[in-house]
């Protein structure tokens, strides 16, 4: 069905109503929904709304949309944004990190009749308007009407940098800047990805793995986040302070990390939410040492953990990607080790690492993990400071950031 084009400049960016909110989730099911019934795919995403991530309206789903008729359901396109906290460390900053905020955006999606109009381009050069601070943005363009009116209450315009994962290449988002003009939107960065494939690796001994470890619940995974936080932040700053490079990050707490494992979701006969597992990480214990707390107690002795997410999304394959990863080279091998033992019993096929540092790659190639550049969920980000791209570092990208998981890594084996 052909649509009429309607000039950019007789759009803008609105929060969805409810009623938009459900019709651009209907629009983009039959995409994402893959294993999901489209009302289990609503489904689930209508009891997410009421997690932590989307509490206080850290979720927002956007709409491009007449000015003239912001509440229509014949919405030009619409995406999604989640407000979270960050942490920013600047190397000539001897206080060490900052918390600021930054936010996530996903489920860009253009109905198919409504395609390749500049809709979603629009949608996204304009999402800098919401989300940034006026000042951290040019003039704002002639030709696009007065600019989007930004509602109170949301905590909107406080961005210190934006993330995507992109499907579709580098170059869409890179080209959706504040302006205009192609440019200076998203720049693809880190997407890189550390490897396992059980049809290629030796089949392993019976006895279970040599490190003493604990495994995490999805209680005790939030709670570990909880505990890594105060390591992060000093990761950052010791980062910055040796590259040079102002560092920023996520955080995994707060119901970001727990995002992605709830993602998982399906659904009993009964509509009962049931999660694909049991166990959703694993933290090793240093001998002479309890309790998950003890672990951490101390900021100058590195834990060593991982925690995960499945994606299920293929029929033939089950894919562990990890959430999180800490782990020093020496104790790298102990936790890939206990990481592998884990999948061949839960029947997975492969695992994936995202993010993982050049030295604990190496480490892990001497294991005969892969590293590779990820081809699908590029990582990219915006930065709303005074620095420029190439002097500021995204530090664990890994998955825990995800917002989206809908395909399954193209690149199975
Ligand atoms: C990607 C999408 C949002 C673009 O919406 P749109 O309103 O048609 O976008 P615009 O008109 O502003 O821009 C069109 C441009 O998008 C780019 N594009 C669209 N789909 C693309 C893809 N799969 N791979 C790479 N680039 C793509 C092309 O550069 C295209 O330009 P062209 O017409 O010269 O080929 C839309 O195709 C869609 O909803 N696709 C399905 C969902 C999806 O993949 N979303 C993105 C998830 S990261």
């Amino acid at each position: 069905m052909a649509t009429t084009f309607v000039p950019l400049s007789e759009l803008s960016l609105f929060p969805a109503t409810p009623d938009q909110v459900l019709e651009s989730r209907r629009r983009h099911a039959p995409q994402w929904c893959r294993k999901l019934s489209i009302e289990e795919y609503l489904l689930r995403d209508q009891l997410m709304d009421g997690h932590e991530h989307a509490s206080d309206n850290k979720f927002i789903t956007w709409v491009l949309a007449p000015r003239a008729n912001p509440t229509t359901l014949d919405f030009m396109c619409s995406c999604e944004t989640f407000r979270r906290t960050a942490v920013v460390a600047h190397p000539s900053d001897p206080s060490g990190a900052k918390q600021v905020t930054a936010y996530a955006i996903a489920s860009v999606f253009t109905p198919p009749e409504k395609r390749k109009k500049g809709y979603a381009q629009y949608m996204m050069r304009l999402l800098h308007w919401v989300v940034a601070p006026r000042s951290a943005l040019p003039v704002f363009p002639d030709g696009w009407g007065s600019p989007t009116e930004v509602p109170e209450g949301l905590g909107l315009q406080s961005a210190q940098f934006s993330v995507l994962y992109s499907d579709v290449g580098k170059e869409f988002y890179q080209s959706c800047g504040p302006i205009a003009e192609p440019g200076g939107g998203w720049l693809a960065s880190g997407a890189v990805e550390t490897s396992w494939y059980a049809d290629k690796a030796p089949s392993g001994t019976t006895t279970g793995p040599t490190s003493p470890h604990i495994w995490l619940s999805e209680d005790d995974a939030k709670h570990v986040w909880s505990l890594d936080v105060p390591f992060m932040r000093a990761d950052i700053s010791e980062t910055a302070k040796s590259s040079g490079h102002t560092a920023f990050s996520f955080l995994p707490n707060k119901g970001v990390g727990a995002f992605v494992v709830q993602r998982t979701m399906s659904f009993t006969a009964d509509d009962a939410p049931v999660l694909p597992l049991d166990t959703w990480g694993v933290l090793l214990l240093p001998s002479a040492v309890v309790g998950v707390d003890e672990v951490f107690a101390d900021l100058d002795k590195q834990p060593t953990y991982a925690t995960w997410t499945l994606d299920t999304s293929s029929e033939s394959s089950r894919v562990l990607v990890t959430t999180r990863v800490r782990a020093s080279r020496e104790t790298l091998p102990g936790l890939l080790e206990v990481l592998v033992h884990f999948a061949r019993k839960e029947n997975i096929q492969k695992i994936e690492i995202w993010g993982l540092p050049e030295t604990l790659q190496a480490a892990a190639s001497e294991s005969d993990w892969e590293t590779s550049a990820r081809t699908d969920h590029l990582s990219a980000f915006k930065w709303y400071g005074k620095e420029g791209e190439n002097e500021v570092e995204w530090a664990f990208n890994e998955k825990y950031v995800l917002t989206f998981m809908a395909s399954i890594s193209q690149n199975l084996r």
